[in-house]
């Protein structure tokens, strides 16, 4: 049996909902580049924020512009698609705003879905866009993240979203999934880790536990994790001293070094003024402060980050690589896996680089996230037998 291109993509596209035109043009531009660069049998798009913040007004948008992506000629080599959209949203207690679509490539025919209602694997053929709360659809299983999870927080739009598949006698989970996001700079930097940090943990034990309270197969879980730069380490490895001016009233936080303000941060400001440790060649240094995934080693895994960060960027189309002065930049979009699904990752031969961890559109506008994905080679099941 042949070794099988797998593409997994994350994208939050809140923002490409909210302001559609010009800035869905481009995400859809690179999406295809990205498509056509690796020449999958088999991609998985995983989104968040599906609608945008207001949804209410946008849904209708958000569903032409993934119809749109499912019949262009660009994909159009993938005939048989699975869509799963989450978009019902006046079933406040269940909308995630999640969207996962998944793409076989026609050279693909052994590909089957999981039927978590019938235990058992069903072929896939055509294309099946299943929406609304998709609380009757056997083939995905959704969990909103109970409102009372976190008193403090309302858990809007905030959870996971699974399927199965059986593809080349492989079986693997892939699951969407979106965090709780950072409320305030101000909380964000008062201890370490953060409050929000913390919260976030809770929550993805939470999936974890989920999803291993049916059996457990390998699994990829890749969405909008929300992880943040541990910003108190940050700015204390700066050496940067708060100026106390920190104004109760305005709630302002400046930052200086040698006389010189350094950063400013309110609750929803993060001016840096160019510090040098946020300018791209430091981007590694910056990972140092990538705490998040620590207390989940023992569980998930991930392919080495060798990007820049990818949240907050400018919304300005004439600016894309440029960070939104709004939150620290952070690595919120990753892709990890259980150690159960590592070793379907197949190993370089001839130094050929079959594993790819990377940034979508770093010099495009592709809203305030830019999308991230993993390319590898599926390890065919009997290769052992084989050789
Ligand atoms: C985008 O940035 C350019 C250059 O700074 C500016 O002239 C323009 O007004 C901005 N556009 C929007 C929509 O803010």
């Amino acid at each position: 049996m042949e070794s099988l291109g797998v593409l997994l993509i994350t994208a939050n596209i809140g923002s490409v909902c909210d302001e559609p035109e010009e800035i869905e043009k481009l995400w859809l531009q690179e999406f295809y580049k990205t498509v056509q660069d690796h020449q999958s049998a088999f991609i998985a798009l995983h989104l968040q924020e599906f609608g945008g913040k207001n949804y209410q007004e946008n849904m209708g948008c958000a569903e032409n512009f993934i119809r749109r992506l499912i019949q262009s000629e660009e994909m159009s080599q993938y005939n048989c698609v699975q869509s799963f959209i989450d978009k019902d949203f006046t079933q406040a207690e269940r909308f995630t705003a999640l969207a996962s679509v998944y793409f076989i490539h026609s050279c693909l025919h052994n590909a089957r879905i999981y039927d978590f209602q019938e235990k058992s694997f069903v072929s896939v053929s055509g294309s099946t866009m299943w929406m609304g709360s998709l609380e009757d659809c056997p083939t995905v299983h959704k969990e909103r993240f109970p409102q009372d999870f976190w008193l403090e927080f309302a858990w809007t739009r905030k959870g996971f979203m699974r399927t199965r598949w059986l593809v080349n006698d492989q079986t693997f989970d892939l699951v969407n999934l979106h965090l709780f996001h950072d409320a305030s700079n101000l909380v964000s930097g008062d201890c370490s880790p953060s409050v929000y940090s913390a919260n976030r943990r809770r929550a993805l034990y939470h999936v974890l536990t989920r999803l291993k309270d049916d059996d457990n197969a390998p699994f990829f879980l890749f969405g909008d994790f929300n992880f943040r730069l541990d910003l108190k380490s940050l700015i204390q490895a700066q050496g940067w001293t708060s100026s106390d001016t920190r104004d109760l009233d305005v709630q302002t936080a400046v930052y200086e070094q040698n006389g010189e303000v350094q950063l400013v941060m309110k609750c929803k400001q993060f001016e840096h003024q160019n510090a040098k440790v946020f300018q791209d060649e430091n981007e590694h240094m910056l990972l140092r402060f990538d705490h998040e995934p620590m207390p989940f080693l023992n569980e998930l895994t991930e392919v080495q980050i060798s990007f820049p960060p990818t949240y907050p960027f400018s919304e300005n189309v004439t600016k894309p690589s440029e960070f939104m002065g709004t939150r620290c930049p952070a690595w919120c979009d990753r892709v990890f896996m259980s150690h159960t699904a590592r070793p379907l990752l197949q190993k370089s031969k001839l130094g050929e680089a079959f594993v790819q961890y990377g940034r979508i559109g770093g010099d495009v506008c592709m809203g305030d996230h830019k999308p991230v994905f993993l390319h590898f080679e599926m390890e065919p099941k009997f290769d052992h037998l084989e050789n």
